[in-house]
């Protein structure tokens, strides 16, 4: 039995307790927020020690792990504390406010022998899963580009930008499905509710194969999606998390231009449509897949599939964006990690 103390119980804390409570293989010892409201309730339902001082969890020499669901700018300096204190770290995403922190994290990690896993938790989807399969297996041809739209209307943060709090779920999903990180990003947001923090980000990442992922990101727009394109030279996909009984349609459609096409007839003749098929796919809870990963990682002393330099590059590519953002969208590079 894997023993856990975990920090920050607000909106997504309350499930990452109960995702690894359900593995069956963790026990939530210790639960840690600065706020006793959010604590109390926690308390109600959960038999784990509760307090508002981090160190109890950093002094509790039985815990084996400590997982951080708080707001981004505390990432850095829980995790530090956490790994300083020989516990294995599973971080909500994104890894950390800057990529210099996310470097130290990882070099304290490896210095010590722990696990450093970042929630990025559609890798662990079984949907994502099957697209990438997919990918993989060249169902759709050469991949020409991708484009990604996360919008609703909230929960509106004020500790990162829209950006940074959804689209860190999309850079690791389109960097999944192609096996590299996006090479440069030119992006376009703005702010109207809280100063400075963009409510609305659209982006346009460049990969060295040619590939290029669109991001429209908001939670200032009345509609809930959560949909990925993907477009291939032979076939194309589209994937809609909320489109629970047929959440992947591969269309059977690409374009083949004849040697001369310079009437409308001829172009519209290239089209070639095979139809539109849905894989079945088993689908799984993500979250409680991710706690399973940690937990087998934690016990088998393995890197996870979103171990820290996964994080950090989620976290290099959201800070060039920043930047392009900053400097009149600039195709700005992205460093590796
Ligand atoms: N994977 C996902 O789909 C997903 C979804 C939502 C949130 N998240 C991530 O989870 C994290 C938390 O987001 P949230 O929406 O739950 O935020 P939230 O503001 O609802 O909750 C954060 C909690 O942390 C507590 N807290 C803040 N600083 C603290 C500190 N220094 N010590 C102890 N407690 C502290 C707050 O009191 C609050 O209860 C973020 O990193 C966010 O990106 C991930």
């Amino acid at each position: 039995m894997i023993r856990v103390g975990l920090v920050g119980v607000g909106h997504w804390g309350p499930n990452v307790v109960r995702s690894l409570e359900g593995t069956g293989r963790a026990e939530v010892k210790q639960i840690c927020d600065l706020n006793e409201a959010a604590l109390k309730k926690i308390g109600e339902r959960h038999a784990a020690r509760t307090t508002t001082s981090f160190d109890d969890l950093l002094g509790d020499g039985e815990l084996d792990a400590i997982a951080i669901a708080t707001p981004v700018p505390t990432h850095f300096k829980l995790a530090k504390a956490a790994l300083e204190a020989g516990k294995h770290v599973l971080m909500e995403k994104p890894l950390t406010a800057t990529s210099e922190e996310g470097r130290e994290l990882i070099r304290i990690a490896d210095e010590r022998g722990l696990v450093l896993m970042v929630g990025h938790v559609f890798e662990y989807n079984a949907t994502i899963r099957a697209l990438k399969d997919l990918i993989n297996a060249g169902e759709l041809g050469t991949i020409q580009y991708m484009s990604f739209s996360r919008t609703n209307l909230g929960p509106v943060r004020t500790d990162v930008n829209a950006f940074w709090d959804l689209a860190s779920h999309d850079v690791s999903i389109m960097s999944y499905f192609l096996g590299e990180p996006p090479m440069d990003v030119t992006a376009r947001g703005q702010a109207w509710l809280n100063k400075d923090v963009e409510d609305a980000v659209f982006a346009t990442f460049g990969f060295a194969s040619g590939a290029l992922a669109h991001v429209d990101v908001s939670w200032l727009n009345p509609r809930k999606v959560r949909q990925i394109t993907v477009v291939g030279d032979k076939k194309m996909a589209v994937w809609d998390d909320l489109a629970l009984q047929h959440p992947i349609q591969i269309f059977d459609r690409h374009v083949e231009l004849p040697d001369i096409s310079d009437t409308y007839l001829e172009h519209k003749t290239a089209v070639v449509d095979g139809g539109v098929f849905s894989p079945s796919v088993r689908l799984n809870q993500p979250l409680a897949e991710e706690c399973t990963h940690f937990i087998d990682c934690v016990e088998n002393k393995e890197t996870p599939q979103s171990d820290g330099r996964n994080g950090l590059q989620v976290v290099l590519a959201l800070e060039a964006a920043t930047a392009s953002m900053r400097n009149a969208s600039a195709v700005t590079p992205i460093d590796r990690a």
